[in-house]
């Protein structure tokens, strides 16, 4: 048997669909809105993979810094010998875990693009040939058919992306992954948290301008994947703290009155002089509130590890048998 194998649970236009339907739900609402993950296509990749590496930006660090603390405890807890990874694109932290968890057998990336997931079953393969890799070609938000693989399994979801879903779409995808676990399953999740309002923004508005041209590039899918004629440059990067709703908010801010066509939707979008497009949501959380939001969702938070200075978290949980 091969030990790379790909299952496409997306319809080789689903992608293409479902972007459609996202721009001409956001771009005609008010206020203007884009789902964050139209940012990654190639170029969108890099700028995010350039912002892992800026000094304001400490998500990754945190994260890196606990699963090298951690990962003996974490393999410990879960005991598994299998590991789905949510959104496989760090594969960087996904080696500190298949090195600690010493049952693994069956690794299962799962992402939206076909080149992330190619790019990270090949280079883990390399290091540990024993393994079979199942890549999961699938949007995670629109339920998971996950293959019969050795029990436990450990469900990873890193990097705090669960913060890019609202509220009530986070209610709704933790109970869509509790529903996958069985008993013994465990998930392992990664979230930012609240912390001083300079350093947030800070983080989404660095001094070299790497994370407005990330901004500014859902632009330039826009324009390649729709033939629309948005000048990028004609747009502000905003990046603002919401304290009452705690998440970070990016925005693209119109400099001034334009309209753009979006020729494959037959659609024309204006923009007032100063009226901002919402591209991005980034919730910033607090203990008792991811306890709870797990809770909510059938899972009991077991452990909780984070980095020293306590900027960010990382949590294991198991399902709460059902009454
Ligand atoms: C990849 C979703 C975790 O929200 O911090 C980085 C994306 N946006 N800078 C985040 C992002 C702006 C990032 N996540």
């Amino acid at each position: 048997m091969s030990p790379y194998r790909l299952t496409r649970v997306l319809p080789a236009d689903a992608t293409d669909a479902a972007l459609r339907s996202d721009v001409l739900r956001g771009l005609g609402a008010a206020p203007k809105h884009l789902p964050p993950k139209w940012f990654y296509d190639a170029r969108g990749s890099d700028l995010f993979e350039e912002i892992t590496r800026l000094p304001e930006y400490y998500p990754t660090r945190a994260e890196r810094e606990i699963l090298v603390d951690r990962a003996e405890e974490i393999a410990a807890a879960a005991g598994a010998r299998t590991l789905v990874e949510l959104g496989s694109g760090s594969s960087e932290k996904t080696r500190l875990l298949l090195r600690a968890l010493r049952e693994l057998s069956v690794y299962v990336p799962v992402d939206v693009s076909e080149s992330a997931l190619a790019g990270a079953g090949r280079a883990l393969l390399a290091e540990h040939p024993d393994l079979t890799v199942h890549a999961l070609l699938a949007d995670f938000q629109h339920g998971l058919p996950l293959p019969e693989a050795p029990g436990p399994r450990l469900v990873a979801f890193l990097g705090g992306t669960i913060g890019n879903l609202l509220p009530d779409e986070r209610a709704g995808f933790l109970a869509s992954l509790r529903a996958l676990l069985r008993p013994g399953d465990t998930l392992l999740l990664g979230t930012d948290l609240v912390k001083d309002e300079e350093v947030l923004v800070a983080a989404y508005d660095d001094a070299r301008g790497v994370t407005a041209e990330f901004n500014r590039n859902v632009l330039a899918v826009l324009n390649r994947e729709l033939g629309a004629d948005f000048d990028p440059a004609d747009f502000d990067h905003v990046a603002l703290w919401d304290a009452r709703r705690e998440w970070i908010e990016m925005r693209l801010r119109a400099r001034t009155a334009l309209t753009a066509k979006i020729p494959a939707l037959d659609m024309a979008v204006s923009f007032a002089a100063g009226e901002e497009l919402r591209t991005e949501v980034s919730a910033k959380f607090r203990p008792e509130g991811v306890r709870a939001e797990l809770a909510a969702a059938g899972l009991d938070l077991r452990h909780w590890w984070t980095d020293a200075a306590g900027r960010f978290a990382l949590s294991l949980s198991t399902p709460i048998p059902a009454p």
